[in-house]
């Protein structure tokens, strides 16, 4: 039976990089067989626009029946007037919580051909391959009560919880832990445990999994320390976990290691491997609609849905394979643009994607 996926390009430069995705994904059904069909709904701004909520039913109703996610990005200076509750962030947070999501994949790679992009000495860089676990549907960023009161003397007082039951902190931490056994086998996790308790009790559950995980090396960092050494000397790390804000700042700095944050690509999953897939990046207002936009990371989503959500590593392996071989050619976008290479926009890099894809 062909596999449905849902394709959400949302706002900004959303659209943009995921037509070339969405030209990929035409290409292996075309060229190679994926049996795959394709939807389209409105997430965030343009969804608010259009039918007045960032999440609307029918997206999420779309959502839930698909196999798979395909998103772009959300959000933009359009709509920050808007009250919190309906801002197209909402959009985002919703569809993870909605779907179970809570388990964020977010891979550091970097790309030999990219090594001059990195604002790191290439010695620091080369070679790099960290996979960063985000958790996804707790933490701060869904944590109750939160808000604004007016304090008597009428000052204002913003207050957010971080709160983690042990069970979503046990569960984050095997993910981390089975990914660690197809890898190098080693396990940081990061947390914030001399200060908050919360993550104290992360820390204590994470060595309570640790011990199912023998063959994994488990350690801890406290996060100002693993922000530091992410950049002093990241190539220390395999697996990290951690959570969802921490999760959320320290893969925005891996992404810098690599090149470009328009490289990195994310799979978000729930307890059965359905997912979602959507670049780190954001939608990138300030250039949004000049067609110079970095598709590489919604294409690298791409392969990571077919070896997660779909199971063909194969196809996800072409695709890998595709886009190397465009770097190869020295095409660039402007965020990985070097001396020497040649730049070209979003469409211009999709298009040479897919040539090499047909190309096999
Ligand atoms: C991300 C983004 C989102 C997040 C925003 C857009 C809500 O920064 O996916 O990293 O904070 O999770
Ligand atoms: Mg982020």
């Amino acid at each position: 039976m062909s596999k449905n996926i849902l394709v959400l390009p949302g706002d900004g430069i959303g659209q943009e990089i995921v037509t070339e995705a969405v030209k990929v994904l035409a290409c292996l059904r075309d060229d190679y067989g994926l049996d795959i069909e394709m939807d389209e709904a409105l997430i965030g701004g343009t969804a608010y626009d259009a039918a007045g909520h960032p999440l609307p039913e029918a997206t999420l109703n779309l959502a839930r029946e698909a196999d798979a996610v395909l998103l772009g990005a959300v959000g933009g200076p359009k709509w920050e007037p808007l009250d919190i509750s309906v801002r197209p962030e909402k959009g985002l947070l919703g569809i993870r919580k909605e779907l179970g999501l809570f388990a964020n994949l977010r891979p550091a790679i970097l790309y030999p051909q990219l090594a001059d992009a990195s604002t790191l000495r290439p010695e620091v860089v080369s070679g790099l391959d960290i996979m960063i676990v985000r958790e996804l549907t707790g933490g701060i960023y869904f944590g109750q009560p939160r808000g604004v009161r007016v304090l008597e003397n009428g000052e204002k007082e913003g207050f957010n919880t971080l709160i983690y039951k042990e069970s979503e902190v046990d569960r984050i931490v095997r993910v981390a832990m089975d990914i660690a056994m197809k890898r190098n086998k080693r396990v940081c996790s990061v947390d914030k445990a001399n200060v908050l308790e919360c993550t104290e009790m992360w820390r204590e559950v994470a060595v309570k999994v640790g011990a199912d995980y023998p063959e994994v090396e488990l350690s801890h960092m406290y996060v100002d320390n693993a922000a530091m050494q992410l950049v002093r000397a990241p190539k220390q790390f395999d697996v990290m976990v951690t959570t969802n804000m921490f999760g959320d700042i320290l893969s925005d700095c891996a992404s810098m290691l690599t090149g470009s944050i328009g490289m990195l690509p994310s799979a978000s999953l729930d307890e059965n491997g359905k997912g979602m897939y959507e670049p780190i990046h954001g939608s990138a207002p300030d250039i949004a609609g000049q067609g110079v936009a970095n598709p590489l990371a919604t294409i690298l989503s791409v392969a990571m849905m077919l070896r997660y959500s779909l199971d063909e590593d194969a196809m996800a392996d072409r695709v890998e394979q595709a886009v190397n071989k465009t770097l190869d050619q020295g095409l660039r976008t402007p965020d990985i643009y070097s001396e020497g290479t040649r730049k070209v926009g979003t469409e211009a890099m999709g298009d040479a994607v897919v040539a090499a894809l047909r190309a096999g």
